[in-house]
Parts: structure tokens; sequence; C-alpha cells
């Protein structure tokens, strides 16, 4: 049998655990154990999503909560370790690169337990991205790594990691995305926001290089303006990115666009709804990237670089940096059509978990 401990912490995460607790639960030869860190605590950042997603209650409840990187990270480790030396699983299994899937990692190689990383190997090259730490550091002491798109594994072998350790098998995201696909159809998140498919804008802003610098963040907002003349944009708002705005004093600001409908972050369905109806979506998010490739969605990322570069080369994600100008040009291009009909990368089929299962359970 084998006894696998997953760990899921920040809102990100609970997506991509989702499909892999089902798979694991259908498997006879694994035994899985959910993990929860408490890195997101908030009704909206993490309850809604395990009730829409349907993943059963964690076994374990760390409840670290938010601190500084050193003191999360930390804290993380310390109520790790002890559930690892009570439970003694033969695997310890991470997802993403948030700061739960390196404390959590780093604990499992220290107790000699194996530890697999699901979506290994991507890469920005910035290493001023919190998150890019996290996944080199990861990967470089990960026993199994599987890897969502070729970027990954290409990445991996040059950074010398022995090729059997890597599975290319897919995004499973995008499991849950095909899954809820229907389902979130039938949200009335338009009706009641009064939205017409296809003729407002979706963005999400939370990244540190983005929000937690007035100039980057107000260069975003002049680009904001002119969008929201031409149509709405539904902004949901991350807990990160409201309090830099309430301490700026910036809400007067944005009150004075009337295209700009901030909301309270939104679940998984009704997010997903507006998602694939939007015309487009401006994002500094990872996933989203994914997402809206795979609904074949226009994205406009409003970074530097991307650690998802099959996005930009199937063609559904245009990378802009967060120059006012060239959002608008990126903009407006999509306003005229120039926007190909996009491949979806392979393996984002809905079967990824299929696969690592598959894989996990052959090698036990
Ligand atoms: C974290 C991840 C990031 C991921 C993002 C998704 C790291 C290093 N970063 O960033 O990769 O894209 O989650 O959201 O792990 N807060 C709340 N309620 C919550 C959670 C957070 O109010 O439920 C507030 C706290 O004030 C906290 C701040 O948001 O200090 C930031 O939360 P934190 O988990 O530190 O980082 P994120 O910006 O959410």
């Amino acid at each position: 049998m084998l006894n696998i401990l997953c760990v899921a912490g920040a809102r990100p995460n609970f997506m991509k655990i989702a499909p892999l607790m089902e798979e694991f639960h259908a498997h006879s030869e694994i035994c899985p154990k959910l993990v929860h860190t408490g890195q997101h605590y908030d009704e909206k950042m993490s309850d809604l999503f395990f009730r829409e997603l349907g993943i059963p209650a964690p076994d374990i409840q760390l409840g670290v909560g938010s601190a500084s990187h050193a003191v999360q990270t930390a804290e993380i480790m310390k109520a790790f370790e002890p559930v690892c030396l009570e439970l003694q699983p033969h695997s310890v299994l991470v997802v993403g690169d948030v700061n739960s899937t390196i404390a959590c990692g780093l604990v499992a190689v220290k107790l000699g337990i194996r530890l697999i990383h699901v979506e290994a190997g991507l890469r920005s090259g910035d290493r001023t991205m919190p998150e890019e730490i996290n996944r080199v550091l990861t990967d470089a002491i990960s026993d199994v790594l599987f890897c969502t798109e070729p970027s990954g594994v290409a990445n991996l072998i040059a950074e010398g990691v022995h090729r059997p350790k890597i599975h290319l098998v897919g995004n499973v995201m995008i499991d849950t995305l095909l899954k809820h696909r229907d389902k979130a159809e039938k949200s009335p998140i338009l009706d009641d926001m009064h939205l017409t498919p296809k003729e407002f804008a979706t963005m999400t802003l939370h990244r540190p290089s983005n929000v937690d610098d007035p100039v980057v963040f107000a260069g975003l907002l002049d680009a904001m303006e002119v969008i929201q003349n031409d149509m709405p944009i539904v902004f949901p708002i991350h807990p990160r990115t409201r309090k830099n705005m309430d301490k700026w004093g910036w809400n007067e600001r944005v009150e004075t666009m009337k295209g700009l409908r901030l909301v309270e972050p939104i679940g998984y369905l009704d997010f997903l709804k507006l998602n694939a109806n939007a015309f487009v979506v401006l994002t500094d998010s990872g996933g989203l990237q994914e997402e809206t490739t795979a609904l074949k969605v226009p994205c406009i990322t409003l970074r530097e670089n991307t650690e998802r570069p099959v996005t930009c080369e199937v063609g559904s994600n245009q990378l802009t940096s967060v120059n006012p100008a060239s959002i608008l040009t990126a903009y407006q291009r999509i306003k005229d059509g120039e926007f190909p009909e996009p491949a979806i990368p392979d393996l984002w089929d809905g079967k990824a978990a299929k696969r690592i299962a598959q894989i996990l359970a052959e090698s036990s």
C-alpha cells in the first residue's frame, strides 16, 4: 500500500489537489491523506474551493496562516514534521510553487521520505519571484517530478535532473477545469452582474512585484482606466491587493472608474463562468494563463516573463510587461481580431491526474 501525504496550502493548490485526491481514492494500491497547511484560510480563499470542487475535508490541518516568508515557511515546517513522524508516509506529494510546497518538501526529504512534485520544471528565469525560488528548490530535492508542458522537462534536464525521475503528464489544473466546465456554465453570475458574454474583461492582480510597488500598480491602473471606458472589467480583489489599495488611499480613484467592478474574491465556478465568457482576461497569475489557454480566451499577462511559455506558443497568451502602452496595444490587437484560434497543449485533456496515479501505483 502506498501511503501518500498530499499537501495543499494556498488557493491555487486546491484545484490541483482535487483531481489527484479523487484519482488516488479510486486506486486500491494508493492510500492518500490530505494536509492543509492553512497558508490561505479565509472562507473565500479556501473553504469555498473545498466545497465547490468536492475535495474531502483535510485529514490534518496545520493552521499556520499568514506571516513573512521566513516565518510562514518555518512555521509550516515545524507543524508538518511531527505529522510525518507520526504517520510515516511512503511519499509526500506537493503541488505548485507556494511556500507550503517548499516547506513540506524540505521536511519530507530531511526525513528520508520520497518527495513527489506536481507541476515541476516551470521556470520564469526571474529569481526575484518568491515562487521561482520555491520551484527551483523543490525540484532540486524531488524524487518524482511531474511536468505540465515540454519546457518543464527541458528545464529539469538542463538542471541535471536524472531523466527517469521526470514524467510529462499534462496539467491537473486543466483536469479540474474540464470536469467543472458544464457545472460552471449554470452559474448565474453573468446575469447577476448584468454582463453580456464577450463584452467584458476580467482581471486579477496579486503578484508582489505588481501590487506592492505603487509606481507599477499606478501604471496598471492607468491602462485599466482606458479599457474600462471601452468595456466593463470584473476585478475580484486578492487580500494582498486590497490591503495595499487601502494603505495608499486609492479607493477614491478607483471609484471614479465606473467600468472597473471591484468585487470580493470569487469562487471557482463563478470565476470559471466569467473567464469562459470574457472577451479578454488580464492577469499576473500563473494558473489563469493556463486556464485561458484551455478555454481559448485571449489572455494579456501583466508581467515581464512567464514560467508557462506553452501558453504563448499556442497563441492564447500575450506577455505585455506592466507598461501601460504595451498593455493597450495588446488589447487593441485583440479588438482588431488579431487572435488566431489557439491550439490546446498536448496532454491538457483532463486525464493528467489519472496518469500520475497510474505511474505512482506502478511504482508502489
Ligand atoms: C500566495 C503564493 C502565490 C500564489 C498566491 C495565490 C507564496 C510565496 N505565494 O501568495 O504564489 O499565486 O498565494 O493567492 O506562497 N491573506 C488573507 N487571507 C487569506 C490569505 C492571505 O487575508 O486567506 C492576506 C494576508 O494578509 C497575507 C497576504 O494576503 O499576508 C498574502 O498572503 P500569502 O499567502 O502570504 O501570499 P499570496 O500573496 O496570497
